[in-house]
């Protein structure tokens, strides 16, 4: 009687372990396959989707879309979406004075050029075209984003205000890969936003 107690509690035993292998089994086949997806399918519409619900919502248009003034106020520039600080627009003049000193920091009417103690920084080009993101990589754009590297290389210098990079520090990986692979579906615009003026001392 007793070995057949046992023999129903070791087969009860083993029917749940195989049951949880199952299920444990069966969450990593579902998340593998999701990764596999993910993976061989970079530019997935899915993926542009949602790095295009990311980039709204995120605000990427409020410094990098030049506006245009209308009866509603200042709007963004779809033309030119994304596209930087446009460099056939001179710098309007502003007061360095105070801009220098801290007291002020400026945004220029397109909002797309700010100028405070550290200098000038332009909204860089973020579109697909060669003077934009267009040969960059997802390192490079990784680098940009979360570590504010000029460019995504290592030995470029910091990104200047108010590039809000140290916001975006703990952004998961899969968020900026489908924000990258929104950026190179949208339109090229060609545009080689100027070099920043750090500190005033040099173009
Ligand atoms: C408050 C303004 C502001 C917002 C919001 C903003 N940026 Fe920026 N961004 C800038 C400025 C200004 C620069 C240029 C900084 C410099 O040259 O030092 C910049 C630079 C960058 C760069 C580096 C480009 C290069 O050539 O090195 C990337 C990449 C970038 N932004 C992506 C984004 C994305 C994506 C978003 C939205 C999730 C975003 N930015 C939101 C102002 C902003």
């Amino acid at each position: 009687m007793k070995q057949v107690i046992y023999a129903i509690a070791s087969a009860v035993l083993l029917l749940a372990v195989s049951c949880n292998n199952d299920a444990q089994q069966e969450t990593k086949t579902t998340a593998d396959a999701m990764q596999t997806a993910y993976a061989e399918k970079p530019d997935s519409a899915t993926r542009v989707k949602r790095g295009e619900y990311l980039v709204t919502i995120m605000a990427c248009n409020d410094c990098h879309t030049p506006k245009k003034m209308t009866d509603k106020g200042p709007m963004p520039d779809m033309d030119r979406m994304l596209s930087g600080y446009d460099a056939s627009q001179p710098l309007p003049a502003f007061d360095t004075v105070a801009a220098k000193s801290g007291k002020w920091a400026f945004f220029c009417g397109k909002g797309t050029a700010f100028a405070g103690p550290w200098g000038v920084s332009y909204a860089a080009n973020l579109t697909p075209d060669g003077t934009g993101i267009g040969n960059w990589t997802i390192e490079n754009f990784k680098k940009a984003f979360r570590e504010g590297k000029s460019k995504g290389i290592d030995a470029a210098r910091p990104l200047l205000p108010p590039m809000p990079w140290q916001n975006y520090t703990q952004v998961k990986d899969e968020d900026v890969e489908a924000i990258f692979a929104y950026l190179k579906s949208i339109k090229p615009v060609e545009n080689r936003v100027p070099n920043c003026i750090i500190a005033f001392e040099k173009h």
